[in-house]
């Protein structure tokens, strides 16, 4: 094939990537607006070279006539997530938009099934219509999904291995497959203190929504001309103190039935 051959083959590559690049983003950006946590952390996408389309038909036998079907990742998106639970997120949003803007074709879970080398991503591979000047054509897309430490570890792996021109000597690789596991570590360490952190969250949020609840429940005892409200002030500040939520709440609890009975009275 020639250069321009090539290059006219390649346009409908390139307006893919720029058009999913785009998409995904979008999906960012209608997050942040809404001051919402986004799954999706950031997007590359990138046309694979003349040269590697080469090499990947060369090493799979694959005739140059075969390519546009043979070969998937031509056209290649990369959505980084911060937790490997978002990685689930976008899966959905993505098989959600099948036989709508995109056809999935498949899916490798590398996640689950973590490659010997120690590699983990989710792949999906879709068709991705593009309307070109001679009309519309589709064009394999291959998704890549990972958190940003599978990001982190297959990037130098892959520097390396390209360093070493496929011949990486065992001591190297089993470093790698080290390293790895220590990524896996990172990525559920991370998950573990964010659920911390949204559970604290949630105690905190609960426990003010119980003072605020005191006070408005004290002020109307108040106001309905009762005498102990600063004794119940008093008892407050000993539970808040000692900063137990269940005693907080009970102790709610017990001012809702005054409040209830002193209000019985007055009707009476
Ligand atoms: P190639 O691996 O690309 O030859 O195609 P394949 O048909 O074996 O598909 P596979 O799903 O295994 O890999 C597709 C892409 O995933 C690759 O082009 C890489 O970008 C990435 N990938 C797969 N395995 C590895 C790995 O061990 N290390 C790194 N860094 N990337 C990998
Ligand atoms: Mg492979």
């Amino acid at each position: 094939m020639e250069l321009n051959e090539w290059k006219k083959m390649l346009i409908p590559y390139e307006q893919a990537v720029e058009e999913l690049k785009i998409k995904f983003k979008s999906i960012r950006n209608e997050y942040r607006k809404l001051d919402e946590y986004s799954p999706i952390e950031f997007v590359t996408g990138r046309v694979k070279k003349i040269s590697s389309i080469l090499e990947k038909a060369k090493k799979k036998q694959i005739p140059i006539n075969e390519i546009e079907e043979k070969i998937e990742d031509i056209a290649g998106i990369r959505i980084m997530c911060q937790f490997v639970k978002d990685i689930n997120k976008v899966v959905e949003l993505i098989r959600n938009r099948d036989g709508k803007d995109l056809k999935i074709v498949e899916e490798r879970d590398y996640i689950k099934n973590i490659k010997p080398s120690g590699y983990r991503s989710y792949h999906i591979i879709v068709l991705y219509p593009v309307q070109t000047a001679l009309g519309e054509k589709e064009v394999l897309t291959e998704i890549q999904i990972r958190t940003l430490a599978m990001n982190f570890w297959a990037t130098i792996e892959h520097s390396l291995r390209y360093k070493y021109n496929k011949d990486m000597p065992e001591y190297i690789q089993q470093r790698l497959i080290k390293a790895a596991e220590a990524a896996f570590i990172l990525d559920q360490e991370m998950a573990e203190i964010r659920e911390e952190v949204l559970k604290a969250e949630e105690q905190f949020q609960a426990k003010s929504n119980i003072v605020s609840d005191i006070f408005s429940n004290i002020h109307n005892l108040y106001n309905g001309g009762i005498e102990e409200v600063g004794e119940l002030y008093q008892k407050f500040w000993e539970l808040w103190e000692e900063g137990d939520v269940k005693k907080l709440e009970e102790f709610n609890r017990k001012i809702d039935t005054l409040a209830e009975i002193y209000g019985a009275q007055k009707l009476m």
